[in-house]
């Protein structure tokens, strides 16, 4: 970030740093870790793949009609939802207990988006468990179609955090 001027100080104008004003600012450690491994970015993989495979069970019930893969997908996104929600609550851990991440904003888009998936799934879910088989077309396959969109952005923007801005990587100062 760069150094911003303090206006009216004429000739002897001083230079701060925000980085350098904010304490914590470059502790980006991860708490909830074990031996050091992020537990949210280990966990994050089950809940995106199961989205995925939801959304091709789907597609493989409307071109069969075979009932199994209607059951394959309930299981799927009902599997999502619980460790999504797994993953959620390590991840808001991090967030609440670094500060190097509770003061970027990009973790609270982060959590924004991943809280609007994690709902998207537990709805996708609880629409299923009325009639797994029925509540496949129109709408289920529709909410699968878009938790895969919303599931990319999410991995992608939690990609972003780790490798932009080096969240959950730091072993602090
Ligand atoms: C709901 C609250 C969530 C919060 C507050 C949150 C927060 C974070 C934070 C702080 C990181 C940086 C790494 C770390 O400190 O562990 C991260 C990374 C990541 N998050 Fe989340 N997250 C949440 C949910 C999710 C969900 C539901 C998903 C996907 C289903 C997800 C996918 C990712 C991915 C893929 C990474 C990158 C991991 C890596 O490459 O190492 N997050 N998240």
């Amino acid at each position: 970030m760069a150094a911003q001027k303090i206006k009216g100080k004429g000739e002897n104008e001083q230079l701060i740093d925000p980085v350098a004003e904010m304490p914590g600012f470059d502790d980006t450690e991860s708490k909830i870790a074990i031996l050091g491994h992020p537990v949210h970015a280990m966990s994050v993989a089950f809940p995106i793949a199961l989205t995925f495979c939801t959304f091709a069970a789907d597609l493989l019930y409307w071109w069969t009609g075979d009932p199994f893969w209607a059951r394959a997908a309930v299981w799927a996104v009902g599997a999502a939802f619980l460790l999504g929600m797994f993953a959620g609550l390590s991840g808001t851990a991090e967030l609440l207990l670094v500060s190097g991440i509770r003061v970027r904003a990009a973790a609270w888009t982060h959590f924004i988006i991943a809280v609007t998936l994690l709902s998207l799934l537990g709805t996708n879910w609880g629409y299923r468990l009325l009639g797994y088989e029925s509540a496949v077309l129109p709408y289920g396959i529709l909410l699968s179609a878009v938790g895969v969109l919303i599931a990319g952005f999410t991995g992608w923007h939690g990609g972003k955090l780790v490798f932009d801005y080096r969240l959950g990587t730091s072993k602090g100062n």
